[in-house]
């Protein structure tokens, strides 16, 4: 079943281009991540002044796979900060 996992990531005022500038130069770095199946990066531009970083994936263990393995970064040398993730299920209309 897909899924969507959401991060929201906190970005100091005055640094949302340099978060979109990293996002750009990483956007192919999960391509090959067993059932990853695409995200969108959201600036915010009201309600809400995180960005958003909504991921799809094929189902629940795909991404707890990805996200196991994802190598831990050196707080001191991003601009972002996780504020948690938020977790879907994509509810089939059909
Ligand atoms: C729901 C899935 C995701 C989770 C749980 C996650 C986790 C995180 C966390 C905890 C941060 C804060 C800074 C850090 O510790 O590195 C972050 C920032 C970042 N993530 Fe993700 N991430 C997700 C999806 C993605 C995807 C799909 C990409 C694709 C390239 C990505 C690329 C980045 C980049 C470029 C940053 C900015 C680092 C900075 O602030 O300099 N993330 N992510």
């Amino acid at each position: 079943m897909t899924v969507i996992k959401i991060n929201r990531l906190a970005v100091p005022e005055g640094q949302q281009a340099q978060l979109e500038e990293r996002f750009a130069a990483r956007k192919h770095s999960v391509d090959q991540a067993p059932g990853f199946e695409g995200f969108e990066l959201l600036r915010p531009v009201a309600g809400e002044d995180r960005y958003f970083v909504i991921t799809r994936w094929r189902d629940d263990e795909s991404f707890r796979a990805w996200a196991a393995q994802r190598e831990p970064r050196d707080p001191s040398s991003t601009v972002s900060r996780s504020e948690g993730v938020l977790e879907f299920e994509v509810v089939e209309l059909d």
